[in-house]
């Protein structure tokens, strides 16, 4: 029976690579990008995910990250962050990729994290390329031209610490991410439409490996033709469902018990 052979995979697994994307942090609040709803619906994707863009118009860009700051300030982890943060402390073996640039899956106390798309609390000096966390200063809610955020050190303007289109990812968290794909016996893709960089090649990794490949995604995606298994449900439905045939424990039933 295929659920027998899915919880096989997860039992017998002892080397764990997740991949994640923005449909995990759907049920969080948080949009995704290419779906109906999305956000290169409303935001056209070369002014705000492009340094030419952020060139164009700093004030908008800014001001665009700077709402998303908001809404992932007030956004929580739902139980698909949780469900993986347990895979975490369960596997001995265990890497999570994720293109998304809040904070959820560390909030779920997930430990072992590459952000390979950068983080949305970030910004970078535009001269020296030094990070820093934009909590740590008095920004307003709303930039100008004369407020626009500055390096503390130099005073050049800073750019939000993402990779935008036309740009790499850093060679050190792509390297992490690829050695964890070719070496996993498991790899979840989750909440992604795998159309950036086709995925980064991850899959085809893990499939050279012998891994079974799980999918977690409502909608059929440019992954989905390499996973054993395509669960087409929601993240925060199906990851819990698997851990509680697993383990026994109910990670929705906790969250509601936490939260009231
Ligand atoms: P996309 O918007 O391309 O894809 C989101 C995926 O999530 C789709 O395949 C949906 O079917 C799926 N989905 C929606 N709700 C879901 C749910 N509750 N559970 C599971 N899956 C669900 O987002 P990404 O693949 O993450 O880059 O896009 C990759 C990159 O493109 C992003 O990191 C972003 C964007 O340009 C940057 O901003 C740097």
């Amino acid at each position: 029976m295929i659920r027998d052979q899915l919880l096989d995979a997860f039992g017998k697994a002892k080397r764990v690579f997740v991949f994640t994307g923005a449909g995990a942090i759907k049920e969080s609040g948080l949009p995704t990008f290419r779906d109906l709803d999305g956000e290169w619906r409303k935001y056209d994707p070369m002014t705000f995910a492009t340094m030419e863009g952020f060139v164009r118009d700093p004030v908008a860009v800014w001001n665009m990250y700077r709402m998303r700051q908001k809404q992932i300030a007030q956004a929580e982890p739902n139980p698909g962050h949780v469900t993986l943060s347990r895979f975490d402390h369960h596997y001995p073996d265990f890497l999570l990729t994720t293109q998304n640039v809040d904070d959820l899956h560390e909030r779920a106390g997930s430990r072992r994290i590459v952000k390979i798309h950068g983080n949305a609390w970030e910004m970078r000096c535009l001269d020296t390329g030094e990070v820093f966390d934009v909590r740590d200063f008095d920004l307003p809610d709303e930039f100008t031209v004369n407020t626009l955020p500055r390096c503390p050190r130099c005073g050049t303007i800073c750019r939000p610490n993402i990779v935008w289109f036309g740009e790499y990812v850093p060679q050190d968290l792509m390297m992490a991410s690829m050695n964890a794909a070719a070496t996993c016996d498991l790899m979840l893709v989750v909440g992604t439409s795998g159309e950036v960089s086709n995925g980064y090649g991850f899959a085809e990794y893990a499939l050279a490996n012998g891994a079974k490949i799980v999918e977690i995604n409502p909608r059929e995606g440019a992954l989905t033709h390499y996973a054993h298994f395509w669960i087409p449900e929601p993240a925060g439905v199906a990851l819990p469902r698997i851990w509680r045939l697993l383990t026994g424990e109910d990670i929705s039933y906790q969250l509601s018990e936490n939260e009231s």
